[in-house]
């Protein structure tokens, strides 16, 4: 090869190298774009929530008052009606056609009670209402937290929830993870939560085969808790499905549905600093999800494994999460690696060298270039650890080479270590 042809090849490698980060260049200005969008989208979302809780706990308050002195008037009303009943009827004896507000006395007999009965059950319900309007725009009793276990929560709120499920004869099945951190939560705000979503499941589902899933687990990438409620019922409508943290929005007037369950929800879910998802096919059924940080969030070291063999990541995943150690997430190339590196900020990544789209390298180089990723801890795992990419790597100051395959438990220990933690 003479020097002429070496420097065509040099430069078209370099070409290929400049487009492969254009593209992710590229890649990552359409992500940002997409989580600017979505942020902003977000930030209008709870803006809009926040006025309605303001608006929503005015209203609550004002008819807070009133409602107290009907529902403490009625029983009054009952007892001196019970006393009055013998005078009435002396009366009526006396005087058979003497009228009381225009109704004769055999039917006010028959029928007072019941409607003084009736103004309580409805006296009742808006006392309900006006509760949970507190609740939704969080102005009742703050919310006190200690660490609770969301298994525990779901347990109870399936007690709570025990009448509805036996009369609906729906199958449901629990599928609690084991080992699950802790949340800082309210034990009651987060059984409120479960319940208000077990029924919505139950009252969506309309034939004889119905089954709901209640699934608990841990997020390794961001440390956090979930629980995932998923019926087979009927599924959330469009128009409904678009505003359902609303307050008032339901389809089961007719029921007696207020609306107010997931505004609630929602309300409980962020004063955790949680969040409530859902995923909802006409016809097939709905998953709704709730997110909560558990107390590892914040604490535990978050890492990135970047490498293109799935059963290596798994292997170390596992290794990593196993006591919850650490927040993982995982990259099978060089150009997702890098644009989690932009969202996730892991203290740790774990590179692999050969792999497709953009290698171990080549991220190195990006890293090295990039001042803001310049606390974040390497360790560069290879199979070739005679390979001529490897010096480059350490030419670049990543120091922290292991050779595949290596001993886990050195390694996690080793892994410590390197993140600065006492042994
Ligand atoms: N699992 C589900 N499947 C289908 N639709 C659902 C589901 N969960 C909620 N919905 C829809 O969302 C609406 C709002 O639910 P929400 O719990 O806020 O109020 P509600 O159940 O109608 O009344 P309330 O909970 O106040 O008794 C429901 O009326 C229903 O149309
Ligand atoms: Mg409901």
């Amino acid at each position: 090869m003479n020097d002429g042809e070496k420097t065509k090849a040099q430069l078209i490698s370099e070409m290929q190298i400049m487009r492969r980060q254009l593209e992710h260049l590229e890649t990552l200005q359409r992500q940002y774009e997409k989580t600017l969008r979505d942020s902003q989208h977000q930030l209008q979302q709870a803006q809009k929530m926040e006025t309605l809780g303001t608006l929503v706990a005015g209203v609550a308050h004002e008819i807070n008052n009133p409602i107290n002195l009907i529902m403490y008037n009625i029983p009054l009303l009952q007892k001196i009606w019970a006393d009055f009943m013998p005078v009435l009827k002396e009366r009526q004896q006396r005087e058979p056609d003497q009228k009381f507000g225009g109704f004769d006395y055999d039917f006010l007999t028959d029928n007072l009670v019941q409607l003084v009965a009736d103004m309580e059950m409805a006296a009742h319900r808006i006392t309900k209402t006006v509760s949970d309007l507190k609740n939704f725009s969080r102005q009742s009793n703050v919310v006190e937290k200690a660490p609770l276990q969301v298994n525990s929560a779901v347990k109870n709120a399936m007690r709570l929830a025990q009448t509805t499920l036996r009369t609906s004869a729906v199958e449901v099945n629990l599928k609690l993870g084991d080992n699950l951190p802790d949340i800082d939560g309210n034990l009651q705000s987060i059984e409120q939560i479960i319940l208000n979503i077990l029924i919505n499941a139950v009252q969506a589902i309309d034939h004889d085969q119905g089954k709901i899933d209640v699934t608990t687990g841990f997020r390794n990438k961001d440390g956090r808790v979930y629980i995932r409620i998923t019926d087979n019922g009927r599924g959330i409508s469009t128009t409904i499905a678009e505003k359902i943290f609303l307050p008032f929005i339901t389809d089961k007037q007719s029921q007696g549905g207020t609306g107010l369950g997931l505004s609630v929800s929602y309300s409980l879910a962020k004063a955790h600093e949680g969040e409530i998802i859902f995923d909802s096919r006409p016809g097939a059924g709905t998953s709704f999800t709730i997110y909560l940080p558990s107390v590892l969030k914040g604490q535990a070291a978050k890492i990135l494994v970047v490498d293109d063999d799935n059963a290596i990541r798994q292997m170390l995943i596992e290794a990593l999460t196993m006591d919850h150690q650490y927040l993982v997430e995982e990259a099978s190339n060089g150009i997702e690696a890098s644009i989690k590196l932009g969202t996730y900020r892991p203290d740790l990544l774990i590179l692999d060298i050969f792999m497709p789209e953009m290698d171990g390298l080549e991220l190195c180089r990006i890293i090295s270039s990039e001042p803001e990723l310049s606390e974040m801890k390497v360790i560069v795992t290879t199979g070739y650890p005679e390979h001529p990419k490897l010096d480059e790597i350490i030419a670049l100051g990543y120091t922290n080479i292991f050779s595949k395959p290596f001993d886990l438990l050195n390694f996690v220990q080793a892994l410590g270590k390197i993140l600065g933690e006492k042994d």
